[in-house]
């Protein structure tokens, strides 16, 4: 059947914020989307991506998943932060819930995907390569610098683990490397060791890189519709409007003294779409002593936790809800279950408890923003990437801030090694 397909939509009628109050920023913002749009600015490639990727290196990339799915059951993705969460989201997004490997995608065999790099967990790792051992593995290792401590360590045991069993000139035609053009260890590794091999731009940053080989390679050798979601992602670009009136009520909640952004779903496939956010936002503004800390819940679930600190504790944060109009499947509660549920489908209770949360919230005023996706697609994946990776950029300007550097996290990254070389 052909998806239909629409646009993700943004309703501030519950954030508190007027068109009185966005209309202030009305300049700054005119200002903002000149600077992300005029190609000038560093780190920007990401913004026309979706329209001016490369097709021929798609293509490749479409041969090299289709060549991991023929030698593979598992292929193991390396890496972490912005090498890591857009694949992972996209994955948890568009996957089946449980055991994918017995859920191959239209009767083919695609590989199950797992994560490495993303900790430095002895037991983690420990139990991987036991998980795998009985498998026929690639891997995926992924770091644009090159030089990153957790993916590093894991490629190398994970690596040591393929060249036993397979030998070394077969682990070799395993491995898939997506790094730096030039620059790094692993770009001289994969040129000398001849890996089928992919760059991550220069003119883009980790968190902004999901739809580059970044996060597209791991998505397409799991059988996703990567070309689906380029075409969301181009899309999104009609939706700038709509980024710039969220960037601005952001900045006015944040005036306010809501440092707190709560992103809230009701689809557990969203939980890691909501890590990939925390990501962007935490590492796009949180700079110079200022951003909005971005946090994520999981409804039902944490309103037996956490609904009581947002009903009634201390009023520091906003809500953004992600809400599915059309979840992908459904079922009804049976008569037996009794009261008011007794034959209703279960995605018309989930909703329910979402328009009950939001009434209760409103109520006790908490701004409320909302962001309604038709559908868990790939086609919304690449529109919803764009549409926050829009709004981040345009809103960390507002707010004063460079949304494209992470100073922070090179300063950590340093000081392991300092306390690593003692
Ligand atoms: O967004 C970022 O820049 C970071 O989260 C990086 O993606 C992360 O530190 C991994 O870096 P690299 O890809 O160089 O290994």
């Amino acid at each position: 059947m052909e998806e239909k397909r629409e646009s993700l939509r943004l309703s501030l009628a519950d954030s508190l914020v007027t068109e009185q109050e966005t209309g202030l920023w009305q300049e700054a913002l005119g200002a903002a989307r000149e600077r992300l749009n005029s190609g000038r600015e560093e780190f920007t490639g990401w913004v026309r991506l979706p329209l001016e990727y490369d097709r021929a290196e798609l293509e490749a990339l479409l041969a090299a998943a289709e060549r991991i799915r023929r030698q593979c059951q598992v292929l193991v993705v390396i890496g972490i932060g912005g090498s890591y969460l857009g694949a992972r989201a996209g994955l948890e997004m568009l996957s089946h819930s449980f055991r994918r490997e017995l859920f191959p995608r239209d009767g083919e065999d695609w590989p199950v995907v797992y994560f490495a790099g993303h900790n430095i967990s002895g037991t983690y790792h420990r139990e991987l390569l036991e998980l795998i051992e009985e498998k026929e593995v690639c891997l995926c290792v992924i770091s644009k610098s090159g030089v990153t401590a957790e993916p590093a360590i894991a490629f190398a045991l994970l690596k040591e683990a393929l060249c036993r069993k397979y030998g070394a000139a077969e682990a070799g035609e395993r491995i898939y490397a997506i790094t730096d053009r030039e620059r790094g260890v692993l770009r001289q590794e994969a040129d000398r060791e001849g890996y089928v091999s992919f760059v991550v731009p220069d003119d883009i940053g980790g968190r902004y890189s999901v739809l580059t080989p970044v996060g597209l390679l791991p998505m397409a050798a799991a059988g996703l519709d990567v070309k689906a979601m380029l075409e969301g992602a181009a899309s999104a670009l009609a939706l700038e409007e709509d980024c710039g009136r969220y960037a601005a009520a952001r900045n006015a909640l944040f005036r306010r003294g809501k440092c707190i952004e709560v992103f809230e779903s009701y689809e557990p496939k969203l939980a890691y779409f909501a890590e990939w956010l925390k990501q962007l936002f935490g590492e796009s503004e949180g700079k110079e002593e200022k951003g909005i800390f971005p946090a994520s819940l999981q409804f039902s679930t944490d309103l037996h936790s956490m609904g009581q600190f947002l009903q009634e504790g201390n009023p520091v944060f906003f809500e953004t809800v992600l809400c599915v109009e059309e979840p992908e499947r459904d079922l009804k509660v049976p008569e037996s279950a009794g009261g008011l549920f007794a034959g209703k489908s279960l995605n018309t209770v989930n909703r329910a408890a979402l328009e009950g949360v939001a009434a209760a919230h409103k109520a006790a005023g908490r701004p409320i923003v909302r962001i309604e996706i038709p559908a868990l697609t790939p086609y919304y994946f690449g529109q919803m990437v764009h549409f926050f990776e829009t709004s981040c950029a345009l809103s960390a300007y507002l707010m004063g801030v460079d949304p494209f550097n992470q100073p922070g996290v090179e300063q950590y990254k340093k000081e392991m090694r300092a306390q690593l070389a003692e």
